[in-house]
């Protein structure tokens, strides 16, 4: 059964080839490279035994779009991960974040609806919940109002998957991830960030290994019970298998509803200071990290409610915070040794 993976020599992407090939789909990847790298294949490659076909355009091209499904109208589902997602860079630049995030959504559904491809499965973020009131946030929290352009797109691409499932046979998956971390325990993938990480364990794996001098920690003094913010860290590789799970379920018609949505994350919030330890213990050595002013649009707090993805999946995240930091350590090691 053939898959598209929009963004699949990403990181999620990558992480999500590896687990569909190993329970025996035909994987198609659709990338334009702007932040990841040809050579991914070949890493999926050493990992799986097969070579994932990878098709270089961008999915903002509306003519290229509909012609790669039209080529390949026996896609039985999509998994869309192409996407901008840098919170900083999109205040700065919305009209970047809007057109490529939004506009490749539009040309995938177009191709979707010309072709009879019917199921997609989109990667959305708890971005959308905001601050919750209620922890831990279950599906039915309210979606608030975004923080950043980035995070808009998110809720925007979610209403236009939504209104077109309305008006077509197309049925669609949204899955709200949490703070994805980790790398595949081959370390042959993993988070490559472009230029200076905005997300905390690249920065705090990058300190480590010297390319950064130290670890900024974003305010101390919040209502928390170490004073750092908290979130609910999820290994990559348990998010990739919630994927894989996701479209299985579309392609046998499992669904209760056209339009489902689903929290991926493990159920645990963990500070910042609480992860920098686990890194700590882990590796071995002392980070070295200074407690500074407040990052703005930081929420304080958010863990998530699993238990509805874990009952109607059928999927559990099984890893732990110190094999979480672990992996990415490994990672980490081994790609900087790869590229001297
Ligand atoms: C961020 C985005 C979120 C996006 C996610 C994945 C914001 C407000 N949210 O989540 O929408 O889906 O990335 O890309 O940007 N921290 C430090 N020092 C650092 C980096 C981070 O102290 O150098 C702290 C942050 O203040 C936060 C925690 O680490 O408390 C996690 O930060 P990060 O990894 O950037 O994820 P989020 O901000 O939760």
């Amino acid at each position: 059964m053939k898959i598209l993976v929009t963004g699949g020599t990403g990181y999620i992407g990558s992480h999500t080839v590896v687990e569909l090939q190993n329970k025996g789909f035909e994987v198609l990847i659709v990338d334009n490279l702007s932040n990841s790298s040809a050579e991914i294949v070949e890493k999926i490659k050493k990992i799986t035994g097969i070579k994932p076909v990878l098709e270089v355009f961008d999915l903002g091209d509306r003519e290229k779009t509909v012609g790669f499904f039209k080529r390949n109208s026996d896609i039985k589902g999509v998994i869309h991960f192409a996407a901008f997602k840098a919170v900083g860079e999109s205040v700065e630049k919305p009209l970047k974040y809007y057109r490529n995030n939004l506009v490749s959504l539009m040309n995938i559904l177009e191709g979707m609806s010309e072709t009879g491809v019917q199921n997609i499965v989109f990667s959305s973020s708890c971005t959308v919940y905001g601050q919750p009131d209620e922890l831990p946030v279950s599906e039915k929290a309210p979606i608030k109002k975004a923080e950043s352009p980035y995070g808009n797109t998110k809720q925007i691409s979610e209403d236009i998957i939504l209104d077109t499932i309305k008006a077509s046979d197309i049925q669609g998956i949204a899955l709200r991830y949490f703070n994805p971390i980790g790398a595949h325990e081959t370390a042959l993938i993993g988070e490559l960030p472009l230029g200076v990480p905005n997300n905390l364990v690249p920065f705090i794996t990058q300190t480590a290994i010297g390319i950064r001098d130290q670890l900024k920690v974003f305010g101390n003094d919040y209502p928390t019970p170490d004073g750092t913010p908290i979130r609910d860290y999820i290994h990559v590789v348990d998010l990739a298998k919630a994927h894989v799970i996701a479209v299985n379920r579309m392609i046998m018609n499992s669904m209760k509803k056209p339009f489902e949505v689903f929290n991926l994350g493990t159920g645990k919030g963990y500070s910042v200071l609480e992860v920098i330890h686990a890194f700590e213990k882990v590796s071995g050595q002392k980070l070295n990290y200074k407690i500074v002013g407040r990052r703005e649009g930081d929420i304080i707090q958010v863990w998530a409610d699993p238990s509805f993805s874990n009952k109607e999946l059928g999927w559990k995240a099984e890893k732990g915070l110190d094999e979480m930091v672990a992996s990415a350590w490994k990672w980490e090691k081994a790609y900087r040794a790869e590229n001297k």
